[in-house]
C-alpha cells in the first residue's frame, strides 16, 4: 500500500475541511426552505359586517380585511366574502375565488349561479360545482356570528378557507 505523502494528506484534509464546510452552511439555507411546511398559519378572526340586512337565497358580497402568512406582521388582504342566507336560517360565507385557476367569481342574478368570467365556470347558491371546468366546490370560510351592542347579528371569518366540502 502506497504511504501518503504530506502534500496528499494535506490536499484530502482541505478537501475535507470544505466539506465540511459545506454542509454547515447548507443545513441553515435548508432549515430556511423547508420552514414553511412545518410553520403554522397563525390564525385570526375577522369582522364581516352585519348580517341582518341580507336577503334570504340572494348572494350578497362583502369585503373582509383577512390577514395573510405565519408570523411577521403584514397588512391585511381585503376578500370578498359572499353571504347566502338559506331558507332554512343556516348562513353560508363563501369565497368568491374559482376552484379552477383562482379567478373572481361573481353572483349573477340572471343565470342564478355565480359565474366564473375566465373559463364559463358555474356554481349554484351553496357554492357547489355545476358547470364548466372547477373540479370542486368554492370553499366556505370558517365563520361564527355575534351580537352587537344594537343586537344586530355580526358574521365573522376566520383566516382559514374550509376547501372540504
Ligand atoms: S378559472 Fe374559473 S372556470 Fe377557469
Amino acid at each position: 500500500m502506497k504511504e501518503l505523502s504530506r502534500r496528499d494528506l494535506m490536499i484530502r484534509g482541505t478537501g475535507l475541511g470544505m466539506g465540511l464546510v459545506g454542509v454547515m452552511l447548507s443545513v441553515p439555507a435548508i432549515g430556511f426552505l423547508l420552514s414553511p411546511l412545518f410553520t403554522k398559519q397563525r390564525t385570526a378572526w375577522v369582522t364581516v359586517g352585519v348580517i341582518d340586512d341580507i336577503p334570504v337565497n340572494t348572494p350578497t358580497p362583502l369585503v373582509a380585511q383577512v390577514p395573510v402568512g405565519t408570523g411577521y406582521p403584514t397588512p391585511p388582504v381585503p376578500r370578498v366574502v359572499y353571504v347566502v342566507k338559506k331558507p332554512s336560517g343556516e348562513t353560508l360565507a363563501l369565497s368568491n375565488i374559482c376552484t379552477h385557476m383562482q379567478c373572481d367569481v361573481h353572483w349573477d342574478p340572471a343565470l342564478g349561479n355565480f359565474l366564473c368570467p375566465c373559463h364559463g365556470g358555474l356554481y349554484d347558491i351553496d357554492g357547489k360545482n355545476v358547470g364548466g371546468p372547477p373540479p370542486q366546490p368554492l370553499a366556505q370560510w370558517n365563520k361564527r356570528f355575534h351580537s352587537d351592542a344594537q343586537g344586530r347579528t355580526v358574521l365573522e371569518i376566520e383566516n382559514v378557507l374550509d376547501e372540504s366540502i
